[in-house]
């Protein structure tokens, strides 16, 4: 495979709340996705999902507490824990989840419009290129 350069791969779609995978690792995907507002709760039954956040602040609504994240902050969401993340200002995250976990989870309230039920969308491929120039250094 190709490098794929984060920023690059966030520059390469708008679309909020709708994750695309930039590689996979064995059978889990690395996923980047833009955020803004709030998302909807739901719960992943088998899997626990990893959040990094790698530019603004995002929370994460859970039963019992909502823990607030940071750029730079990682936290796992616990297979089976309901979770409603969230961001007042928008963030750019990365999440680790197995291939083929939807966004909203086996169990979800009503999903809203400006939120893309998906289990990821792959990169375009403008994304991928751009360390061509550099090779050889
Ligand atoms: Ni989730």
């Amino acid at each position: 495979m190709d490098p794929i350069n984060l920023t690059e791969a966030l520059a390469s779609f708008d679309a909020l709340w709708s994750p695309r995978i930039v590689t996979t690792v064995n059978d889990y995907d690395i996923r980047v996705a833009k955020v803004r507002g709030e998302h909807l709760w739901h719960a992943h039954d088998d899997t626990d999902e990893f959040f990094l956040v790698l530019e603004g602040r995002l929370d994460i609504a859970l039963e019992d507490r909502t823990v607030h994240l940071e750029q730079g902050d990682v936290f796992v969401v616990p297979r089976g824990a309901r979770h409603k993340p969230s961001s007042e200002a928008g963030a750019r995250i990365l999440m680790i989840e197995p291939s083929g976990t939807s966004t909203v989870g086996d169990r979800h309230e009503e999903v809203p419009d400006h939120v893309d039920a998906t289990a990821g969308h792959a990169l375009t491929g403008h994304a991928l290129a751009g360390h061509d120039e550099v090779s050889g250094r």
